[in-house]
């Protein structure tokens, strides 16, 4: 995205956006967009482009929201990692169906998702974990996530004996923790513009082929 780009951007914030709608024909399919508009969001200097809402139902029906960070997408899904104790993946296991959302705001662009998720295999887990630094290796296996404190130095503790436990060799992948992927039913783009006359382009998964069409804003 060019200074002037930016400045348009800033400028009409609110008003409607100064990016044009890349070609959509009847032959466009989500990945293909949804991978420009990613690589226009990280092109656009936005602080971490690839974190995204991802909402889940509790058993009586409560929806919550969290941040995580979308770390692989291609045409099998979308897939972010966490703990499978948590909150989340606890109600993952229960009802399988997920949201996702992505809010590029100088873009003024959002993107929504939903489907359902499986876990992804333990050899592609293992090959993520080992990528990331030490630090959030041992940090895995301290946090109990979504679990309360048992006393305040409990999480500073268990980071303390992690880190001495695994000071040597590799840090194994702990077995409760993974990752989950988002395979897509319905994918929205929205785009803002001027007097809120937005467009919205959505593709609906039926069968195994995607039917596109748009949303009043
Ligand atoms: C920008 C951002 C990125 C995050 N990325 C992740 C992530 O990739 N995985 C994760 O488990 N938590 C991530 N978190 C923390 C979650 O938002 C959340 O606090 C945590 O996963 C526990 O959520 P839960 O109790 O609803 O399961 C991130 C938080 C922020 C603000």
């Amino acid at each position: 995205m060019t200074l002037y780009e930016k400045l348009r951007c800033l400028l009409t914030f609110g008003q409607g956006v100064a990016l044009p709608l890349p070609e959509i024909s009847p032959e466009t399919q989500p990945l293909a967009l949804f991978e420009q508009w990613f690589k226009e969001a990280n092109q656009s200097g936005i602080l971490l482009p690839e974190s995204m809402s991802v909402s889940t139902c509790s058993a009586d029906g409560q929806p919550s929201s969290r941040m995580v960070l979308l770390k692989e997408y291609d045409q099998d899904g979308f897939v972010f990692y966490t703990n499978f104790g948590s909150r989340k993946s606890q109600e993952l296991e229960y009802n399988n169906k997920i949201s996702l959302l992505f809010h590029w705001n100088v873009l003024q662009r959002q993107i929504r998702i939903e489907g359902k998720v499986e876990r992804v295999s333990q050899a592609q887990a293992e090959q993520y974990f080992h990528s990331r630094d030490h630090g959030s290796q041992v940090g895995a296996w301290a946090s109990k996530q979504s679990e309360k404190l048992a006393y305040p130095d409990e999480l500073k503790e268990r980071v303390k004996h992690f880190k001495t436990k695994f000071s040597q060799g590799e840090v194994p992948l702990p077995e409760f923790w993974g990752g989950w992927r988002v395979k897509p039913r319905y994918i929205e783009f929205w785009q803002g513009r001027a007097s809120r006359l937005h467009d919205r382009i959505c593709f609906e998964k039926q069968d195994d082929s995607w039917q596109q069409f748009k949303l009043h804003p």
